[in-house]
């Protein structure tokens, strides 16, 4: 049986990947901090980031242009504000990870990055360039960027005196207090939370906490991300009274690796910076390159543009995949710039310095996610989000590559600032006050500076009211088999919300999520049925309400914008509209 404790801390991270360990590192010493990790410690987006972090660091750059490409790629639903204030802190984020000896890769491979000032280091970063830059903008570690980030934040956190890391901790829900006030007032106050290896339930109180529990990957059946990027941290923040926007913007990265053996499908990324040194899309049977069909910028347009390109010719070529091909690089170059998937893609038999490489759009992105404004704060008070559980306005319709490293340090640190501030007298650890650019200046140069009057597209929700409660744990072992029902689920979506939808595919996914929810709460109960069963009886309850929310959003949006394109509405309409779904508790209060 398991057993109930309480802890306290002053700040609870949920999520171990970039944003929770930005956060946590850049808070005050005197703090106690506790950073929960699902799994194990590498379980988490951030580590398999292979691309890089977007920065203006070229003296030839500006912050206007890297706000510009962004504000294209997210195709008139970023939030030029918001936008701005990220952006802005870019050779800040860089700096703050030299500073944490991130072995950023250099122009000159002989170079010491640890001897050198970190003015120096910073202007002797080897630069890439991914799809949508205007330039080469997108420092480095290899093509293992997250990795080695990690793996150095993972050190110095685990190192520091004032931060618990916790692995295997599963947060399941917010506590709030006053949860009948408006959400302007609902504080959030600590979570419910449980140690998976124990199967002990343990309430966190705490002063603050940060949402840093990464995006839904793993709703689709081709994802890039690690099991664990179910959207949990999404619908616990509706639950306690935030707004999420634009979840119909899933983004498909246009190259996963295909490739299939007894194991399941590959969920493995060949980095959009193989385009940018000079990687080629080509028909698997004609060999012909097909990109100048689409885009005039070819292999580097945004990523929507690409996903849908090689969407469009699978469709057509019967095979499953389209050719991604360096082999025409010298081997040497490919070898050092690519070491990771040289190595990989050798170990399933495909030498890419003398083939190319099979590669289909992936699941990869959640553009959408919790209402945050620049900083980190969400409707909810004493509640924060930071990385990809948030929508602040960076990303739009459609990221652009490599700006989510980037928000995750920058809004990471300005959520540890402002908690400096309200938990103590004392400045963060990093101060943003010292290094802090003055962001008015930019606004002068940023040509837009104002972003366009978004209206609100209003998600209908009116389905969504039966749902399992946490505490009902008692689902017989026997009746329910999770991994069965989440793996159709996925292909639902996949096949109903992938890269291309119509209101006929959207309305049939919902139609079934609504059933299986319905026929969810009906299963009957068993008292003495295992927790394991009845967690993931929640587990599962959540992720149809999620994927509903989904659908619903994707139908809401009668247009084809971004990474959202509707087959029977496909083009925009002129006024740009973020979609929002209003939080469970207020629809309750009304
Ligand atoms: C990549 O390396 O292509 C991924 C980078 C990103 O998702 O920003």
């Amino acid at each position: 049986q398991e057993t109930t404790t309480t802890q306290y801390c002053d700040v609870l991270i949920i999520g171990a990947g970039l944003a929770g360990l930005a956060t946590a590192l850049s808070l005050p010493k005197q703090l106690k901090v506790t950073v929960l990790a699902k799994e194990g410690l590498t379980a988490c987006s951030s580590y398999y980031a292979q691309g890089g972090i977007a920065a203006v660091i070229d003296s030839q750059d500006k912050v206007s242009d890297h706000v510009s490409d962004t504000l294209i790629a997210g195709d008139g639903l970023c939030n030029v504000e918001a936008t701005s204030q990220i952006l802005i802190q870019g050779s800040n984020a860089i700096s703050w990870l030299l500073s944490h000896n991130v072995p950023f890769t250099t122009n000159d491979e002989g170079q010491s990055l640890n001897e050198t000032k970190i003015d120096t280091q910073l202007a002797s970063l080897h630069l890439t360039q991914e799809g949508g830059h205007g330039c080469r903008r997108v420092a480095h570690a290899d093509d293992a960027t997250g990795r080695h980030i990690m793996i150095r934040l993972q050190q110095q956190a685990s190192q520091a005196d004032n931060i618990s890391l916790l692995p295997f901790h599963e947060a399941l829900s917010l506590i709030t207090e006053d949860a009948k006030q408006t959400t302007t007032t609902r504080r959030c106050i600590g979570a419910k939370v449980i140690d998976t290896q124990t199967h002990n339930l343990i309430t966190f109180n705490s002063k603050a906490v940060v949402l840093a529990s990464g995006g839904l990957g793993q709703l689709f059946s081709r994802a890039t991300a690690p099991n664990v990027c179910v959207g949990d941290g999404i619908m616990m923040a509706w639950e306690a009274g935030c707004r999420l926007a634009n979840l119909e913007f899933i983004q498909f990265h246009p190259t996963g690796l295909v490739y299939n053996d007894e194991n399941g499908s590959s969920n493995f990324l060949i980095s959009e910076a193989v385009r940018g040194e000079g990687g080629l899309l080509r028909c698997p049977i004609s060999h012909e390159r097909f990109m100048p069909n689409y885009d005039t910028r070819e292999e580097l347009a945004p990523r929507d543009i690409v996903a849908r390109a090689i969407a469009n010719e699978i469709a057509n070529n019967n095979v499953g995949y389209v050719h991604l091909d360096i082999s025409h690089k010298p081997a040497d170059f490919i070898k050092q710039h690519f070491p990771d998937i040289y190595a990989h893609c050798l170990s399933l038999g495909i030498d890419i310095t003398q083939q190319p490489i099979p590669v289909a759009p992936t699941a990869h992105y959640t553009c959408g996610g919790v209402v945050a404004n620049a900083s980190g704060q969400t409707d909810v008070t004493g509640l924060y989000a930071a990385g990809e559980v948030a929508n602040t306005g960076l990303h739009g319709a459609n990221r652009l590559a490599s700006n989510s490293l980037l928000e995750c340090v920058v809004v990471g640190r300005k959520i540890a600032s402002q908690l400096a501030r309200q938990l103590t007298n004392a400045s963060p650890l990093d101060t943003e006050s010292s290094d802090n650019p003055d962001e008015s200046t930019l606004a002068e140069s940023v040509t837009h500076t104002k972003s366009p009057s978004l209206t609100q597209l209003i998600v209908p929700t009116e389905h969504l009211n039966s749902s399992v409660e946490m505490t009902d744990f008692s689902l017989s072992p026997d009746d329910f088999d999770l991994e069965d029902q989440l793996t159709s689920l996925k292909q639902l979506m996949t096949d109903n919300m992938g890269i291309k939808r119509n209101e006929a595919s959207l309305k049939q996914a919902l139609d079934q999520v609504i059933r299986l929810k319905q026929q969810l709460s009906l299963l009957p109960t068993d008292p003495v049925a295992e927790q394991n069963s009845s967690l993931n009886r929640f587990r599962f309850d959540r992720l149809l309400t999620l994927a509903s929310l989904l659908l619903q959003s994707a139908l809401t949006r009668t247009e084809s914008r971004g990474g959202h394109y509707r087959e029977d509405y496909p083009s925009v309409t002129h006024s740009p509209a973020t979609s929002i779904v209003t939080p469970l508790c207020s629809q309750a209060d009304e």
